[in-house]
């Protein structure tokens, strides 16, 4: 994967990702549990999570099917916590993907098991590496989804979410928040890749820091799409953070200063980039793309 257009990267990632999670889910003939998963993922995600590993691996001169496990392992956790995000007894939305959420077509029940089906087939794919990642790096891997899925992130930053509705939290608080539920998982994109394609100390560290910057200004950007953006263009309800009285950046800064941080946050993480002797172009451009997205 190495041309230089980042559409031309991002048409590939996706395809890519869309042709293996076709392969990886289970057959869509059978029961609603099936059919639910499938639903959930194969939807139209922009797949940014899969192609921030594969630009890792590029990065550090490893092909796609180096990483191709981690980032669809990832994009598995990711479309299961985009199910139960939308449940009732939590954000209660009714569009994602503009389409209906899967708990409105498929029904709670349903919905809520297939979120816990994809997480669990996240597991087992996780743990079926590339033959030559040495099985001390896979169980660190396999750890590190573990990490950033559950308790040191999306579903701890998810609670917090949920308990800070209506109420007044501090900035601090709203930084662990979204570092949690969103930042976690796209820091894992990264450096779980890393660990796998055998970056060095330094290299590892700085995309840490890249992955922690952008990871967090991928939700200050969400946060202020759910203002700017139109129902059509992010296909979920325009306001929902408003209606449900969020705690996000925008409801605590204003709108004009929340986007002035993501692009602080964007230029933090270009500028750890800088550290690293590897081609970071690819890196940069999504991190362009992430700061100004539309959708
Ligand atoms: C939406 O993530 C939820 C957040 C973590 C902000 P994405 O914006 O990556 O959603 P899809 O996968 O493209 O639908
Ligand atoms: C969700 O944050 C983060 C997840 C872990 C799913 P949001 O609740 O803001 O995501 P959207 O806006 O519904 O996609
Ligand atoms: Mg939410
Ligand atoms: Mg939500
Ligand atoms: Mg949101």
């Amino acid at each position: 994967m190495t041309t230089d257009s980042l559409d031309d990267f991002f048409r590939q990632c996706r395809q890519r990702c869309e042709n293996q999670l076709d392969q990886i889910l289970p057959d869509s003939s059978s029961a609603p549990l099936q059919q639910a998963m499938r639903y959930a993922t194969l939807n139209g995600g922009k797949r940014i999570r899969p192609m921030l590993s594969y630009a890792t691996a590029e990065l550090l001169g490893y092909p796609a099917e180096h990483v191709d496990n981690i980032g669809n392992s990832i994009e598995l956790i990711h479309a299961y916590s985009l199910v139960h995000d939308d449940l009732p007894a939590m954000d209660n939305d009714a569009l994602r993907r503009g389409k209906p959420t899967c708990h409105i077509k498929y029904g709670e029940a349903q919905a809520i098991l297939a979120g816990d089906a994809l997480q669990a087939l996240a597991f087992e794919l996780i743990v079926k590496q590339h033959p030559s990642i040495t099985a001390t790096k896979q169980l660190e891997i396999a750890q590190g989804l573990g990490q950033a899925s559950g308790l040191n992130g999306m579903a701890a930053g998810q609670s917090l979410d949920l308990l800070s509705e209506g109420k007044a939290v501090s900035l601090e608080e709203l930084e662990t928040i979204h570092r949690k539920k969103t930042g976690a998982l796209l820091e894992a994109s990264i450096t779980l890749p890393a660990i796998a394609c055998n970056a060095d100390e330094n290299t590892l560290k700085h995309l840490t820091s890249f992955a922690q910057n952008i990871g967090l200004c991928f939700q200050v950007r969400d946060d202020v799409l759910d203002i700017i953006g139109d129902t059509e263009t992010i296909g979920k309800t325009q306001g929902a953070d408003i209606y449900a009285n969020k705690a996000t950046y925008p409801a605590l800064l204003g709108l004009e200063v929340a986007q002035n941080y993501a692009e602080t946050l964007h230029q933090k993480a270009i500028t750890a980039l800088e550290n690293i002797d590897q081609k970071t172009s690819r890196l940069c451009q999504i991190a362009d793309f992430i700061v100004f997205r539309q959708s």
